[in-house]
């Protein structure tokens, strides 16, 4: 089932999100980010941008063809936590499908090291680097409760209130569906 994509301003995306019972069925759950994030095109999507405020995001850089290593990282992250984030920051524009038709800036360190279960509730410890640790960065924030805006400066913050209030009406142009908290 595709569900809309939860807007900037809806509270869910501010709440930090809670551990899912280890062993129970995430399957329906997880086929449901799949297609959701696909008819949207992103390449990254949290359980709480659909309105479910549990830990668990679903990626897919295998459409990015000029970053090495994409080929395979169509995953599912459950119950993730950052143990480490290491090495220099770099800056990449990211946008966000709860945040439409904006992208900035966003430093953030190069590598981490990631604990999480996938969706057969194997359990891994791994470290990412690049473009597959800068989308697991900015997924991962969604279930602590963050947005990729929370990092810009107060000035480049306030150039966008107006666009940031369009969009938590609904009054934004997207391809996919959307669910606004203020649209009247
Ligand atoms: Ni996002």
């Amino acid at each position: 089932m595709v569900y809309p994509i939860i807007m900037y301003g809806d509270p869910v995306l501010r709440k930090r999100a809670t551990d899912i019972e280890k062993g129970s069925d995430i399957a329906p759950l997880v086929a449901d980010m799949f297609e959701t994030m696909e008819a949207a095109n992103g390449i990254g999507l949290a359980a709480p941008q659909i309105g479910k405020s549990v830990r668990l995001f679903v990626v897919d850089g295998t459409g990015l063809e000029d970053e090495p290593g994409m080929e395979t990282f169509r995953k599912v992250f459950v119950n993730p936590t950052v143990l480490e984030e290491f090495d220099e920051p770099w800056e990449f524009e990211e946008g966000c499908l709860s945040i439409p038709n904006i992208r900035e800036n966003v430093s953030r360190r190069a590598k981490l090291t990631l604990h999480y279960f996938d969706e057969n509730w194997n359990e891994f410890t791994v470290k990412f680097d690049g473009m597959k640790a800068r989308i697991i960065q900015h997924e991962y924030d969604h279930i602590e409760g963050k947005l990729f805006i929370d990092y810009l400066t107060p000035l480049k913050k306030r150039l966008l209130k107006g666009k940031l209030a369009n969009i938590s009406k609904g009054d934004v142009d997207t391809e996919y569906r959307i669910l606004a908290p203020l649209r009247k």
